[in-house]
């Protein structure tokens, strides 16, 4: 019989990357793709599987319960790959009430209609919450993040997702749901909307627009080829042990102002613009209140118990990158004009 896999936030960054792997490398499996096109989404970014025979998009809200408990009843699922959030660190700090509303309780919701609908039998059954390091806080110059670091979470965005990590443990201590969490580093990579550091940098280099750096430049992040992150929850959907956490990250830790000069040369190198161009848009501005100095992930675990190690260099995945965005320049019009609307407008103006 064939496997139903709910994937929430598929037409996102990240989601999109699993949702292509799934529905390519387990045409046994009905992937469901549950996204409510909120700025972020984009079914742009699915077009190429978009008529696979083993896919199904719905257009749904996680914060509406009715619905959630309507699809779960319709699909009984045999897993769920939980990636639906509202992401983005500074839209949290303008609002952080949308991100009460979608990672607190539309992940409840989710949880909710899982153990209905699942009513105690629980064989074969996992829910996956694919969440993210901040929810540990912010470290000193030295330490990385193990599966066992508390909980700190500084921003609306990370508390949201701490959270939403908190209910998922809760739902499988008490009503013995089978889950899994991740939390993952920071991710690039072809398809991130360009609010966040990278694709927004490449955008804005593209436009000989000005580069906002943060404060002083010199926070920490560790940087995942996204391709790398949809393998390891793959990897960790099939083969993590039940109830547990994996920490997944590059093993590659860049001060914002390295990273950012180093984008600059290859932009430079790929435009074929004079050495030096790119860098003289880097524009020192405010800060982000409550910025979070560095992350650094520890992943022994997922290495050792799963046998998974990025297979992109920093180099090829940050050259990759920045040739996609140049290549999808329309791509990046579209969303940052709203036209992809039009686009999910025709395509679904008869369903
Ligand atoms: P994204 O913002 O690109 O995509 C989020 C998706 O969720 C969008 O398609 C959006 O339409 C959908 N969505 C938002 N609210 C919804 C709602 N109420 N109902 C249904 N769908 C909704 O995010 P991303 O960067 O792809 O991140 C995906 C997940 O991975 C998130 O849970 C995030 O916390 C986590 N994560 C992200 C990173 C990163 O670097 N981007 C790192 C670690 C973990
Ligand atoms: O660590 C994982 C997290 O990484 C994910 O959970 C989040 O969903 C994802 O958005 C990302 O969060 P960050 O806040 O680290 O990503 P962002 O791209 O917004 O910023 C990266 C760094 O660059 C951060 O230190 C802030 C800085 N920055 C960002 C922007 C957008 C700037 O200096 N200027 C900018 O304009």
């Amino acid at each position: 019989m064939q496997k139903k896999l709910l994937i929430t936030g598929g037409a996102g960054f990240i989601g999109s990357h699993v949702v292509r792997l799934f529905v390519q490398k387990y045409p046994d499996y009905h992937i469901i793709n549950l996204d409510a096109l909120t700025y972020a989404g984009n079914l742009e970014n699915l077009k190429d599987i978009e008529h696979a025979p083993n896919y199904t998009f719905v257009k749904a809200d996680i914060t509406d319960a009715e619905a959630m408990s309507e699809l779960f009843a319709t699909y009984t699922f045999d897993g769920i790959i939980h990636l639906a959030a509202e992401s983005h660190v500074d839209r949290s700090i303008t609002d952080p009430n949308a991100f009460i509303q979608t990672n607190v309780m539309g992940t409840a919701n989710l949880l909710s209609a899982a153990k209905t609908t699942w009513k105690n039998n629980y064989e074969g059954k996992r829910f996956y919450h694919v969440s993210t390091d901040e929810v540990y806080g912010s470290l000193g110059a030295t330490g990385f993040f193990l599966e066992t670091t508390p909980y700190d979470p500084q921003s609306p965005y990370s508390a949201s997702k701490a959270a939403s990590d908190h209910l998922v443990r809760a739902y499988g201590n008490t009503y013995h749901i089978p889950f899994v969490i991740t939390n993952c580093s920071n991710n690039y990579g072809p398809n991130q909307f360009p609010e966040k550091l990278l694709p927004l940098f490449i955008n804005n280099i593209r436009n000989n627009k000005p580069l906002p750096v943060y404060g002083d430049g010199k926070y920490t992040r560790d940087w995942l080829y996204v391709i790398d992150h949809a393998r390891a929850i793959d990897m960790v959907y099939h083969n993590g042990k039940n109830g547990e956490t994996y920490n997944i990250g590059g093993f590659n830790e860049w001060q914002n102002i390295e990273l950012i000069k180093l984008l600059c040369v290859k932009m430079d190198e790929k435009l074929g613009r004079d050495a030096g161009t790119s860098a003289k848009l880097i524009t020192y501005v405010k800060d982000r209140p409550g910025h979070d100095r560095r992350y650094a992930i520890d992943a022994n675990k997922i290495k050792n118990e799963l046998s998974w190690t990025p297979s992109v260099t920093f180099e090829e995945g940050l050259s990759r990158t920045i040739d996609w965005y140049l290549a999808n320049q329309q791509w990046l019009d579209h969303v940052t004009s709203g036209d992809y609307q039009k686009y999910y407008n025709t395509q679904y103006a008869h369903s």
